[in-house]
């Protein structure tokens, strides 16, 4: 048994050497317009990878075309598709919804100011934390850290995202007034009550604001510490490299999934409304700065098999009473309710694509 799998094995690695200059590129013979081969079909010389969805009910000759019988929804849904296909060429921050500058007109319409948080690293409840599919095969090392493979990812995508964003801050006319680098990356230390540094995590936030400021950010640069234990990134507790303007962290006092089993590895279970210390946090790592909680509860997502309709009465009015006067209490005056709203994923999540084709 195990000798015949490796004899076939071997014969199938053979057949692979010899024969993969030789796959015949087959036509129907009417024309080479569409070809196809071992590897691939080929419209017009181009390899196409097929990942397709059915939308049977467009077929003219298909029965189900009722299931939509109105013309101009077509697009909607064809839009929809185009979005979830694979993201490979140039930086795109123009076409449809990736075009996001109309955001900041509107805001300042409204009369808002904005704290932009562009990542690269985001986190956000995306998958891979909004990096793009490509970025996480392994090509590119061990990734948020200051490895160049990964840094000639992040590079283009944070460079042009910065140029743009700087035409709307505060210092320009516009309503930016706060840049946030990475996202929950508490990686300054290795040890934080010991202060033992963690070199390469800190060229890494070297590299970001180098980045950000090269691109015309001159807003106060921020960074958001997943919950109080991290203490990094703050001028007031050390001197190290990579500290941002102004400290901020993150905290869910009540779980952030409607499936509490999920909280067990973050906050634990936590019984209801019980209160957090933050100001003695704030005290000990920024008390030059504002207390700044860059996330707060403002509810818990619905996760796969999670309870119908969500969970809106884990963080109901009474919770939201409490633990909003709570944080006033603690001495906060900059909270970033996470989140006021939702939305939904259409598609990949990532605005960036490779500069190069994979
Ligand atoms: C990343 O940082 C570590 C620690 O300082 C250093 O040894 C390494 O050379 C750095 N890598 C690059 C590509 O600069
Ligand atoms: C939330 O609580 C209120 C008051 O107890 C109840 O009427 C309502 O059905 C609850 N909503 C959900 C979605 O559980």
């Amino acid at each position: 048994m195990r000798l015949s799998y490796y004899l076939s094995f071997l014969s199938l690695l053979a057949w692979n050497a010899a024969s993969q200059d030789e796959w015949p590129v087959h036509d129907n013979g009417l024309n080479q317009v569409v070809q196809w081969d071992h590897y691939s079909y080929i419209i017009n010389g181009q390899r196409l990878f097929v990942w397709s969805g059915e939308v049977s009910h467009y077929f003219p000759l298909n029965v189900y075309y009722w299931r939509i019988p109105v013309p101009e929804l077509w697009i909607d849904v064809f839009q929809k598709v185009k979005a979830a296909g694979p993201a490979d060429g140039d930086l795109d921050f123009e076409t449809a919804t990736r075009d996001f500058t109309k955001l900041f007109e509107i805001v300042k319409e409204v009369g808002l100011y904005v704290l932009f948080r562009p990542g690269p690293y985001v986190n956000a409840e995306s998958n891979a934390g909004g990096f793009p599919g490509w970025l996480t095969t392994g090509a590119y090392g061990t990734l948020r850290n200051n490895d160049s493979r990964y840094t000639d990812a992040w590079t283009p995508f944070f460079s042009q995202i910065s140029k743009i964003v700087s035409e709307h801050q505060v210092t320009n006319g516009g309503n930016v007034f706060i840049y946030q680098i990475e996202n929950e990356y508490g990686n300054q230390w290795l040890d934080a009550e010991k202060k033992i540094p963690n070199p390469a995590g800190i060229e890494y936030m070297e590299l970001l604001q180098a980045s950000a400021r090269e691109n015309g950010i001159d807003v106060p640069l921020i960074h958001n510490n997943p919950n109080m234990r991290t203490k990094s990134w703050s001028k007031d507790y050390s001197d190290e490299g990579g500290n941002v303007d102004s400290y901020a962290f993150d905290h869910y006092p009540s779980c952030w999934s409607c499936d509490l089993s999920e909280c067990t590895g973050t906050n634990g279970n936590v019984p209801d409304f019980t209160l957090y210390d933050y100001f003695t946090n704030f005290k000990q790592v920024s008390p030059t700065q504002p207390s700044f909680l860059a996330e707060f509860q403002g509810g818990s997502y619905n996760p796969w098999a999670g309870p119908a309709g969500g969970c809106v009465n884990n963080t109901g009015p009474d919770w939201v009473n409490v633990y909003y006067k709570h944080n006033i209490a603690e001495k906060a005056t900059a909270i970033n309710v996470y989140m006021v709203f939702g939305g939904t994923n259409w598609g990949t999540k990532s605005i960036f694509s490779p500069p190069w084709s994979l």
